[in-house]
């Protein structure tokens, strides 16, 4: 069994939610956790997961959304404290790449939404982009159970999250010909490592300027197992055990 630990399965994005969960699950995914990153996916997210089997939703508000409501969000997620569906708070975290005119802004947010994750006993799916020292300094606040979504940093920072107990999310990136990732995960131990795909975004080689599915897990899990010199049932198993625990699925 595969997980597919960051998706955005919406609407937007896809016309046959059920097809892709079918096709994920024919290459051995059978679970998928996807991400809300605005009040609007939120509420989209909790509907599918009513539809469809092995989808699992997480809540937050993405940076780039820093203008949707904070107050809307923690009405959302007290009237979701007992659906077995939601799993997490994400996506959430901090982005200086695209918008660093609201850093403070983005800040606040973030810090609400860690909060809230304790509160609720939920862990976070973190997106962090040109903003490392930051989320660094901002997580050590709290004692949270930390999913580094779409890592891509570097060995240092690598390894500055796994001391703290953090998981790295793995995912196409890692497939890229010329990611320096390779070279840093190649010694980040399975233990700390997720897979996912960031779907639709970010398709593996070899189905690289396509659109991105869950299917596509088990391309990243053999790429990992190639090149840590394991088996591909290693990279399940213990990626697999990760999710589970992380995410109690
Ligand atoms: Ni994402």
């Amino acid at each position: 069994m595969l997980v597919d630990t960051h998706a955005h399965l919406f609407n937007e994005y896809y016309d046959d939610i059920q097809g892709i969960l079918d096709k994920a699950k024919s290459k051995g995914i059978d679970k998928v956790i996807v991400a809300a990153d605005n009040i609007k996916t939120c509420y989209e997210v909790i509907e599918h997961a009513k539809d469809y089997d092995n989808y699992y939703f997480c809540l937050g508000i993405h940076p780039e959304n820093v203008d949707d409501s904070i107050d809307e969000l923690k009405q959302i997620i007290e009237d979701n404290k007992d659906n077995p569906k939601f799993v997490g708070i994400g996506e959430i975290g901090l982005d200086y790449y695209w918008t660093k005119d609201n850093k403070e802004k983005q800040k606040e947010l973030f810090e609400e939404q860690l909060k809230i994750a304790e509160q609720y006993n939920k862990p976070v799916v973190v997106h962090s982009r040109e903003a490392t020292k930051d989320t660094i300094d901002i997580l050590d606040k709290y004692k949270l159970t930390v999913d580094i979504h779409c890592f891509s940093g570097s060995k240092e920072t690598a390894e500055i999250y796994t001391k703290k107990g953090y998981y790295l999310g793995i995912g196409g990136v890692i497939t890229f010909k010329n990611a320096n990732l390779k070279d840093v995960i190649k010694d980040v131990p399975l233990e700390n490592l997720l897979l996912e795909t960031d779907s639709p975004f970010l398709t593996p080689e070899p189905y690289r300027g396509e659109s991105n599915d869950s299917s596509h897990v088990y391309e990243v899990a053999k790429f990992l197992a190639n090149l840590k010199g394991v088996s591909i049932e290693e990279v399940e198993q213990k990626t697999s055990q990760n999710a589970t625990k992380i995410f109690s699925i």
